[in-house]
C-alpha cells in the first residue's frame, strides 16, 4: 500500500493499519510535500525504507508499485490524484469528499469508467452502528415509504472553528462546509432515502465565526440549510450548525407508516447507549438501544477499515454515491448564490447513480 497525504487523518486512522505488527498491510511508499510529516509517519510506521515522494504521484506509483493507494490529502487534490492512480491501474481508497465540485466529480467518474482499477471513497459514517441501525429500521418497512428526513447536525466550537482556520477555510480548497463536512450527512440522507436526489434549494451564511476571528482569506460559511427533493417525491431537510453546545445530530425520518427519532450525541462515551425511537402507526413505540462502540467516530473508522482492508477488498465501490454527495453540496452553494432552486437531475453523478453513466 502507498499513502498520499500524511496529516491528521492519515496519522490517526491509517497509520495503525500499516504499523500493525501482523504485516497484513505492507507500506511501500508515501507522498507528502511536508518532509517532517513524511519523516514522522515513516518513523511511526516502522518503514523508513519505504519509497518517498514530495509531490510526484506518477513516480511514486511507478517506483513503489502498490496494490492500493490511500489518498488523504486536502480535498481539492483528490480528483487529480485519484485520476492519476486509476490511470496507473492502481486501486484507490480516497478520503471523502471525492472532489470539491461537479468538475472534479466528472473527472473522477470518467477516470473510473476508463480504468479496471477499483475506487472506494471513505464515507466512514455509513459504518457507524447508529446510522446502520436507522438504515435497518427503514429497510425493515416498519415506517413505510420514507417521505421526509430532517437532520440538523451540530458542531462544537472547537470543531467548527477548525474548519474556518485550517485549509478548509477557502472554498478553493474545500468547497465550503456544505461539501467538505456536509458530504458525510448528504451521503447518509441519500442512503436512508434510497432514492436519487434531483433538486436542491439551499442557503449558507456566516453566523458565528466573524472575520475578526478567522484568517482574512477565510471565505466559507459556517451555517448551512437545504432542502433536497428526491426523484420519488421524498424530501430531505438538512441543517449544519457550525457552532453549538453539542456535537451530533437530531434526526427525524418520517414514513407513510411511522417515524424514526434519534438524538445523537457524537461525544457519548463507550459504555453508554445510542437511543433510536421507532414509532409505527397503530403500534406501541419501541426503543432500540445501541451500545456506543469505542474508537474514532464511534467505531465507524475501525469497522470501515476491517471491511475494506482485512484483506483489501474494494467491494462494489461507492463512487456514484460519493459523487452525488459532492454534487448536492455544490448545488447548495449555487442555490444560495442564485437564490433559486438548482436542478441536478442532469448531472454526471445523478446519471451514474441511476446506472446510466
Ligand atoms: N472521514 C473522516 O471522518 C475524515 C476526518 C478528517 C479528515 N478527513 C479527510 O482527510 C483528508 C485529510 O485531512 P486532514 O485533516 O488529515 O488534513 P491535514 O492538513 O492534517 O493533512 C493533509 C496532508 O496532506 C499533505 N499534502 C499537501 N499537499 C499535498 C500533495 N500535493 N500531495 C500529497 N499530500 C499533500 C499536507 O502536507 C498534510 O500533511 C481530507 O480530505 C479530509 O476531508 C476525513
Amino acid at each position: 500500500m502507498a499513502l498520499v497525504g500524511l496529516g491528521h487523518r492519515a496519522t490517526t486512522t491509517y497509520l495503525p493499519l500499516v504499523a500493525a505488527a501482523d504485516g497484513r498491510v505492507e507500506l511501500v511508499g508515501v507522498l507528502d510535500p511536508d518532509r517532517a510529516a513524511r519523516a514522522r509517519f515513516l518513523d511511526a510506521a516502522g518503514r523508513p525504507d519505504a519509497v518517498q515522494q514530495a509531490v510526484d504521484l506518477d513516480a511514486l506509483l511507478r517506483d513503489a508499485r502498490p496494490d492500493v493507494v490511500i489518498v488523504a490529502s486536502p480535498d481539492d487534490l483528490h480528483a487529480a490524484q485519484v485520476e492519476t492512480a486509476l490511470r496507473h491501474g492502481t486501486d484507490v481508497f480516497c478520503e471523502k469528499p471525492i472532489g470539491i465540485g461537479t468538475a472534479d466529480v466528472s473527472r473522477v467518474l470518467h477516470a473510473s469508467r476508463a480504468s479496471d482499477a477499483a475506487l472506494v471513497v471513505g464515507h466512514n459514517l455509513r459504518f457507524h452502528d447508529l446510522h446502520r441501525a436507522v438504515k435497518d429500521v427503514i429497510d425493515s418497512g416498519r415506517v413505510g415509504r420514507v417521505t421526509t428526513v430532517a437532520m440538523t447536525y451540530y458542531l462544537l466550537p472547537g470543531h467548527g472553528e477548525s474548519y474556518l482556520r485550517r485549509w478548509h477555510r477557502t472554498r478553493a480548497r474545500s468547497g465550503g462546509l456544505e461539501v467538505t463536512k456536509a458530504c458525510h450527512h448528504l451521503d447518509l440522507l441519500t442512503w436512508w432515502m434510497d432514492d436519487v436526489p434531483v433538486e436542491v434549494s439551499g442557503r449558507t451564511s456566516r453566523e458565528h465565526y466573524t472575520s475578526d476571528r478567522t484568517p482574512p482569506d477565510a471565505d466559507i460559511d459556517d451555517t448551512v440549510a437545504a432542502v433536497v427533493r428526491y426523484a420519488g417525491g421524498g424530501l430531505a431537510m438538512y441543517t449544519l450548525v457550525g457552532r453549538a453546545d453539542r456535537e451530533g445530530c437530531s434526526l427525524h425520518v418520517q414514513g407513510t407508516g411511522g417515524r424514526v427519532e434519534v438524538e445523537w450525541d457524537a461525544k457519548a462515551p463507550p459504555g453508554s447507549e445510542h437511543v433510536v425511537r421507532v414509532l409505527t402507526t397503530g403500534q406501541a413505540p419501541s426503543t432500540l438501544r445501541i451500545p456506543v462502540a469505542p474508537g474514532r467516530h464511534g467505531g465507524a473508522d475501525a469497522r470501515m477499515l476491517r471491511h475494506h482492508f482485512d484483506p483489501w477488498d474494494p467491494g462494489a465501490g461507492n463512487v456514484a454515491h460519493a459523487a452525488v454527495a459532492v454534487t448536492v453540496g455544490e448545488a447548495i452553494t449555487r442555490s444560495s448564490r442564485r437564490g433559486a432552486t438548482v436542478d441536478i437531475s442532469g448531472t454526471d453523478a445523478v446519471a451514474h447513480l441511476r446506472g446510466r453513466p
